[in-house]
This record gives C-alpha cells, sequence and structure tokens, in this order.
C-alpha cells in the first residue's frame, strides 16, 4: 500500500515526482506530497485526495531542486487528511520521511519520543519515524537512519532527505522498493512502473539494506554499514505496456490483453507437446500440495485444486493466506506449498509462506524479482506484464494458465504421460478468448439492464464455482453492486430466498455431466421471477427460453473452461462499473497491492 517515487540528479525533481506519483496512484489516493530542498531549506507540499489536488497546488510553485521524495498515500493510521498525508517532519523541519507499511512498535515509541519534547502532530506510524532520525541525528543522515530501523517493528519502504545533506537515504523491510539507476541521476521507487520512462536499469532492495543516493550515484549498505554490490536487473516492460494504449481504462486494455497475455505465459513451456518448466522440485516426493492467496488469487487456486486433483490425483488443500498463519496449519516435510501472488508483495501472502519452512515453496507471480518471487525455492512467471487497473483480470487468466501448466509438468513427471490434446487445446485458448472480446459490444449491450441494480448472484459448479466467485468479485470491487458467487447447487440451501424480479442471477454452464442440474437451477430462480444471464458454451433452447440473456462461448475441455468463461464476466463487470460512473481503474476504499496485514 502506498507508493514512493525519489529523484536526485541534474534535473529539477518535480516533474519526475508528479510522473512518478501519477503511476503509482494505484497504490492508493486517498492523499499525496511531495518534499524538496530549496534553498537549503525542506519544503513539503501535500494535499488530500488524488495526485491530480496535489499537482494543482503545485501548479503556482516554481520549483527547481534538484532532489526530492513524494509519496501517494493508502490509509492505515489516521484519516485520508492533509496532516496525515506524507512526507512528515521531524520537530524542526530538518527531516522528512515517506513511509509504505506499518511500524507495529509506534504506540510504545510515540510515547518514549514525547516523553523526551517531540511534538508529533498527526496519528501516522510515520511521523514517529522523522523525530526517531531526529533523535539520533548528529551530522550524519545515514548513521540516523541505520539507528532508527534497529529500533522499528513491522514494515517499510523508506526515503529520507534531511536540509543539510544532499542525499536521500532509503531503507526497506517488508516492503517493496527499487533503485533506478539512470546517467547522472538515480531513482527510488515502490515499483518499476514509477521509472521506467526514464531508466530500465534497476536494483532490488532486499530486507535490512539500505541505499545512500547522491548526485555522484548510488552505494548500498546493510545495517551493519558494510557495503554490498547490488545486482543490476534490466526491466524488460515497455512504456507502452503500461500505458492505456487507447482504452478509456487500465482494466478495459487488460482484458483485451489477455489473447497476448496467456501465449505470453505459455511462451517456451510447450515445447513438442511437453511441458518445460524451470520447477526445482520433484513431484514424485511430493504427498500433498498446499496452495494459499489471496482475493483473485486465491480463486485462481481454487481452480488448481481443481485441476491438479483431477490431472495429476494429488490431494490439495486451498486456504486464504490471511487464515492460514494464523490457524496452526499441519505441513509435512513431502508436502508442497504453493502461493499466488500477482504482485509477490501481498502480506498475508508472504507472511504465509514463511509458516512454510520445512517443506518445498513454489510462487506463481507475476512482478519478477518481488519478495515472494524471491522467498519461494522455485516458481513460474506469469509474464502477463504490468497489471495497472486495481481489479485483476490478465493476471488471474494467466495465474489459470499456470495452474493448468504446473498440473500438466506434475503428471509428465510422475507418470512419464501428458495429456497432448489437452496441451493442443490450451495453445488455442487465446484464439478463443480473441473471439469473445470481439463480441464485447453485446456484452456492453446486456450490462445496461444492470444499471439499478443492489444485488447479485453468480452461480456455477465444479471447476466453474470459482469462476462464478471471481465474476462476483469483479461485479463488486468496481461497480459497488452487491455480488455474492455461490455454487449453484447450494443455492437452494438458502440464497434462493433473496429471488425476487429485482434480483440478477448469473449461470456459467458448460457442456457435460452437470449440464442438466444446472439448467434445473435456472428453473428454480426463473420460477421465483429473477432476472437471467447465463453463459454457457450450449447451443440449447431451454437456456435460450429460460434466460433473458444469453452468452456464448467458444466450447472447451472442461479443464480450460475457466478461461473462456471468466472473461464475459470481466466484461460485464467493467461496463456495468462505467455504466455507473465509477473510476473503474481507482475503486474507492482498495488497493492494487495489499502490502499491509
Ligand atoms: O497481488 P496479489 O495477487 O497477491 O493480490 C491479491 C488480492 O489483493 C487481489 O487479487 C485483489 O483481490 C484484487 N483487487 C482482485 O481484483
Amino acid at each position: 500500500m502506498c507508493g514512493i517515487i525519489g529523484y536526485i540528479g541534474k534535473k529539477p525533481a518535480t516533474p519526475f515526482l508528479i510522473s512518478g506519483l501519477k503511476r503509482l496512484e494505484y497504490r492508493g489516493y486517498d492523499s499525496a506530497g511531495i518534499c524538496v530542498l530549496e534553498n537549503g531549506a525542506l519544503e513539503i507540499i501535500k494535499e488530500e485526495g488524488p495526485i491530480k489536488m496535489l499537482e494543482a497546488e503545485l501548479a503556482n510553485k516554481i520549483l527547481n531542486s534538484t532532489i526530492g521524495i513524494a509519496h501517494t498515500r493508502w490509509a492505515t493510521h489516521g484519516r485520508p487528511n492533509k496532516i496525515n498525508a506524507h512526507p512528515h517532519f521531524d520537530c524542526q523541519k530538518k527531516i522528512a520521511v515517506v513511509h509504505n507499511g506499518i511500524i507495529e512498535n509506534f504506540q510504545a515509541l510515540k510515547v518514549l519520543l514525547e516523553s523526551e519534547g517531540h511534538k508529533i502532530i498527526s496519528e501516522t506510524d510515520t511521523e514517529i519515524i522523522a523525530h526517531l532520525i531526529e533523535k539520533f541525528y548528529v551530522d550524519n543522515l545515514e548513521k540516523a537512519v541505520t539507528e532508527t530501523i534497529k529500533c522499528l517493528e513491522g514494515t517499510f519502504g523508506l526515503a529520507v532527505m534531511c536540509a543539510t545533506e544532499h542525499k536521500i537515504i532509503v531503507a526497506r523491510r517488508g516492503s517493496p522498493l527499487i533503485l533506478g539507476i539512470g546517467e547522472n541521476e538515480t531513482f527510488v521507487a515502490s515499483d518499476a512502473s514509477a521509472i521506467i520512462e526514464h531508466t530500465q536499469q534497476v536494483i532490488y532492495l532486499k530486507d535490512n539494506e539500505i541505499a545512500i543516493l547522491s548526485e555522484d550515484g548510488y552505494s548500498l549498505k546493510n545495517i551493519n554499514g558494510e557495503l554490498l554490490t547490488g545486482e543490476t536487473q534490466e526491466i524488460k516492460w515497455t512504456i507502452d505496456e503500461i500505458e492505456k494504449g487507447g482504452f478509456k481504462h487500465f482494466m478495459l486494455k487488460e482484458i483485451f490483453e489477455q489473447p497476448k497475455t496467456i501465449a505470453n505465459t505459455l511462451r517456451g513451456r510447450v515445447n513438442n507437446g511437453s511441458i518445460k518448466l524451470s520447477v526445482n522440485l520433484d513431484p514424485k516426493k511430493v504427498d500433498k500440495i498446499i496452495i494459499t492467496a489471496c482475493g483473485t488469487s486465491w480463486h485462481s487456486a481454487l481452480i488448481g485444486k481443481y485441476l491438479i486433483e483431477k490431472i495429476v490425483g494429488l490431494p490439495v488443500e486451498v486456504d486464504y493466506a490471511s487464515e492460514f498463519r494464523y490457524r496452526n496449519p499441519i505441513i509435512g516435510p513431502n508436502n508442497l506449498l504453493i502461493v499466488i501472488s500477482q504482485s509477490g508483495e501481498t502480506a498475508d501472502t508472504l507472511a504465509a509462506l514463511k509458516e512454510a519452512t520445512n517443506c518445498e515453496t513454489l510462487g506463481i507471480v507475476n512482478i519478477v524479482g518481488s519478495t515472494i518471487s524471491r522467498e519461494v525455492k522455485s516458481g513460474i512467471y506469469l509474464h502477463a506484464g504490468p497489471e495497472i487497473g486495481v481489479a485483476s483480470t490478465k493476471a488471474f487468466t494467466s495465474q489459470v494458465t499456470s495452474l493448468i501448466l504446473l498440473a500438466l509438468y506434475f503428471e509428465e513427471q510422475i507418470s512419464g504421460e501428458v495429456d497432448r490434446e489437452l496441451i493442443n487445446e490450451l495453445e488455442s485458448i487465446p484464439q478463443k478468448i480473441q473471439s469473445i472480446l470481439d463480441n464485447a459490444k453485446e456484452i456492453k449491450a446486456i450490462s445496461q439492464n444492470f444499471i439499478g441494480s443492489h444485488n447479485s448472484l453468480y452461480l456455477g459448479r465444479g471447476i466453474n464455482f470459482p469462476v462464478a466467485l471471481e465474476g462476483a468479485l469483479k461485479l463488486k470491487e468496481v461497480s459497488y453492486i452487491h455480488a455474492e458467487g455461490y455454487p449453484a447447487a447450494e443455492m437452494k440451501h438458502g440464497p434462493i430466498a433473496l429471488i425476487d424480479e429485482n434480483m440478477f442471477v448469473v449461470f456459467v454452464v458448460n457442456h457435460g455431466p452437470i449440464f442438466e442440474k444446472v439448467i434445473s437451477n435456472i428453473q428454480e430462480v426463473r420460477a421465483r421471477g429473477g432476472r437471467i444471464i447465463t453463459i454457457t458454451d450450449m447451443d440449447n433452447e431451454v437456456i435460450k427460453k429460460l434466460s433473458d440473456y444469453v452468452i456464448m462461448v467458444p466450447s472447451v475441455s472442461e479443464e480450460l473452461s475457466p478461461l473462456v468463461n471468466i472473461i464475459p464476466l470481466q466484461l460485464l463487470a467493467y461496463y456495468v462499473a462505467d455504466l455507473n460512473g465509477v473510476n473503474v481503474d481507482k475503486p474507492r476504499n482498495l488497493a492494487k497491492s495489499v502490502t499491509v496485514e
């Protein structure tokens, strides 16, 4: 949560800070602020609300400073107002701090600092960091920051400036920070999207590392002050991949990118009908798989359970990461813990991963170099490119694709055989998704009927039950319409009581053994006056008669059906939200990357 950007070089810092903040706004948009060093004094300008409020405030100012730090906030400690906005000062306004993360011992530190005379004005945990640095500061900011972080419990990505030193000191523990290495300039940011238009050379900071950025470049140290050599990596994403590419919102762009992103997830991993994954573990030694994740990634995990149990025959447990870590999970040495995370930074998922001290771990992650990707023993990158829309879409289909690849890989490693037909079919999925996208106008027209609705039910069975959950999550996240996902057959055990002519019910039903059973569920909703949208691959007269709207999808094997069925549900959520006037890329109260528990 929260986004940080910092710049030091030869050019005015403010334009870099503002453009970086705009790219980081998906991480939080409760308030934004910058700090620059002007004529030997630190100047902080901050505003409540999105970056454009800050930008408007800055329009009347001339700032020539070539050094600065900035922050966009997703509120944790303290309301989203101007006082709580970052950067935060110490008592003398000589030290300014921006912070992403949560300081767990901030109350105790606050009491201590106040007893020593410090005046703390905000409700944030961040402000105490500025005062602690002030307490330790003699004449060296780096030393004061090092002493300070030794006192902090919790998580932080920090960037700090001091009025008497032309430097930015950054430090991390648990919250992501990267350095961008340019010519005669250095950046720090929460992620690459903020700096990629200026440099593609980056260093991912590790926990307890401190970087000193000056006009001459940077140096990296550990918490004991020993010099380190950071590993510079090249980011391959282009700025075009990050921009909206002509679409109204990132979410829509990312929905339409899915034929390409799924192809990217598959690229190089299917070779002559065989699956190639760089997974350093022997599936023959695995006796149980546990998958843990949050949100959309948890829905992928549920699909993964279905796929692995069906294709590989290994038992799979799925848990919300936030529950897993607090329920004393029984993890055996022959178990495999799979963690799924688009960002690779979700705090609950990371904490769940840390529970697995005695077994193999595998990450399915999008962001290269993210914390989870570094902490797992082996992994599969999604290669879906940056996902900027807060509502996850293309990451979901790439996660499901990765899980299909993993199941097929395990099958081949364990039995020496693999379902080649399924592999061939998997390779045709991008084209099938394209055919649904080509029909987006039809879904847009149907979405108009949702206007004014307040409640909806999404129903599916088997591997399509998690698809119903994901469809419902998408609708509620971006349109604020209440949506509940349910296994279709469970409807009669309770939710059926909700059905009347104001209730929209979305069915996901494919050909196969349970087709007729779902038809009975559709009958039950029709009989109670519910309004029905059916997503199906069956050109079936009964469905047409019972449903108000039918959205046809290409017919594929059951294992692959989530990949096609989710597409109309994503489009439906997007169009309903856009018609309702919601800023789809920045739905209220949400942040893209939940790096706090
Ligand atoms: O980055 P992660 O995949 O770990 O994120 C997990 C959830 O926070 C995320 O999927 C969230 O539910 C999205 N807003 C869903 O659209």
